[in-house]
């Protein structure tokens, strides 16, 4: 499928403005791509105990795997920085999408770098050092 790119990044600044950062200011939208074609959003969530806090990534996993989806194509995310995501998330994109393009981008919908997952988390733990079936 032909990703476009630009159009996910829209989706994710949108998605930023629902975040909840009262504590840290900086919002964080995250839009995913279905294999079949779907766009899933996250923003980050988070909470009066910091701990608990939830990132953009992982919300909009959660919420897809929820509404049934397991297979990914790519992730657009929006932050002020273009920030890389945390090794948390780095860690649950990768149950389900090795391969997946991660495509870093501002609060403006600039694309500022694209990167696959594999070269963001080298030598992964995943579901195959597990898989006992
Ligand atoms: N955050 C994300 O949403 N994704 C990341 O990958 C890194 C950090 C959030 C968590 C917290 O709400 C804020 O950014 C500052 O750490």
């Amino acid at each position: 499928m032909n990703i476009d790119r630009e159009q996910l990044m829209r989706q994710a600044v949108a998605a930023s403005d629902a975040a909840y950062a009262p504590y840290s200011k900086y919002p964080v939208g995250a839009a995913l791509l279905t294999e079949s074609g779907e766009i899933i959003l996250g923003c980050n969530v988070e909470n009066a105990s910091f701990g608990l806090t939830n990132c953009a990534e992982r919300t909009a996993i959660f919420s897809a795997v929820a509404a049934g989806h397991r297979r990914f194509l790519a992730i657009a995310i929006s932050t002020e920085d273009a920030g890389a995501p945390c090794g948390a998330c780095r860690q649950v994109l990768n149950e389900f999408s090795p391969g997946l393009l991660v495509i870093l981008g501002d609060r403006q919908g600039g694309i500022h770098r694209t990167a696959s997952l594999e070269a963001l988390l080298p030598d992964a733990f995943g579901p195959n050092n597990v898989n006992r079936l």
